[in-house]
């Protein structure tokens, strides 16, 4: 970690929904490793608590990003936030045609309602350095072929919302950070044989012959959050997966 990173997280307050697990526990770390301090957001108390532990210590607040009454009231109590990190997010897939489509709206309500439920309500406690850093994902550009079309859209559509209210709440920088396959708890809802078949194909055809470790995200969230100059702008962390 360069010194300039460390300097612009050092002390600051950032707030992480989705912080108990995967790529949002990976990027608390990092935040912590570079002087921050830390509010963790998620649904499960458990796992907050486990997490916070496993850190050395940070506030935490349950919450579920999708809905707009538990998300306002878990930042009612806040205090100054210098960077917001939403990594909150589940998996539901399905085929269009043979799938009931409401159960894969979750996704859409999570990463396009739940990001713009969090900044309203975090606008209070953020300032002009202050800088959202949401999370869209590979899918915006490179959609598997089938299961996933919801997912796909919300990611692109948090690519939108990032530019769009790069402009409306100026100066306060949002960003994206666009993961590819990274091996986190979010594909345990799979079954491990399907899990290691998904892994093992990313191995067989990425660029980089793997997939993605939470941390190498979360490096990509602290230059998000520490580069005064990035705005609006999507970071892809995929190992070549857009290309292939
Ligand atoms: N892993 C990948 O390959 C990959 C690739 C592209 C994009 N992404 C995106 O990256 C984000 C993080 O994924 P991950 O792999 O780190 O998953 P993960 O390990 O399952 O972590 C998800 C985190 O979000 C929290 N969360 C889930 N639903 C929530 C809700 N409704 N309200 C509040 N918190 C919620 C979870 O805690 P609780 O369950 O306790 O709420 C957990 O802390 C997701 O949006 C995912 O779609 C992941």
């Amino acid at each position: 970690m360069n010194a300039g990173a460390r300097a612009a997280l050092d002390g600051a307050h950032v707030v992480v929904i989705g912080g108990s697990s995967g790529i949002g526990l990976a990027a608390a770390a990092a935040i912590k490793a570079q002087g921050g301090h830390l509010t963790l957001v998620g649904r499960s108390a458990s796992k907050l608590e486990a997490a916070a532990q496993q850190l050395g210590g940070a506030r935490t607040v349950v919450a579920d990003i999708a809905s707009r009454t538990s998300i306002e009231a878990s930042f009612a109590s806040m205090t100054r936030i210098d960077h917001l990190v939403i990594t909150a997010g589940s998996l539901h897939t399905g085929k269009l045609v043979d799938t009931d489509p409401d159960p894969l709206l979750v996704d859409l309500h999570e990463r396009l309602a739940g990001p713009l439920y969090s900044i309203k309500a975090a606008l209070p406690w953020l300032h002009a350095r202050s800088s959202i850093v949401l999370t869209g994902g590979q899918y915006a550009d490179r959609p598997p072929s089938s299961g996933a079309a919801i997912v796909a859209a919300a990611v692109s559509g948090v690519e939108a919302l990032a530019r769009a209210l790069a402009l409306e709440l100026k100066p306060i920088r949002v960003n994206v950070v666009a993961p590819g396959l990274v091996d986190t708890p979010l594909f345990d809802v799979f079954g491990q044989e399907t899990r290691s078949a998904i892994f093992k194909q990313a191995a067989d055809s990425l660029p980089v012959g793997r997939a993605g470790r939470p941390e190498e995200i979360a490096e990509a969230i602290s230059f998000l959050m520490s580069n005064g100059y990035v705005t609006g702008e999507v970071l892809h962390v995929d190992g070549g997966g857009r290309l292939v």
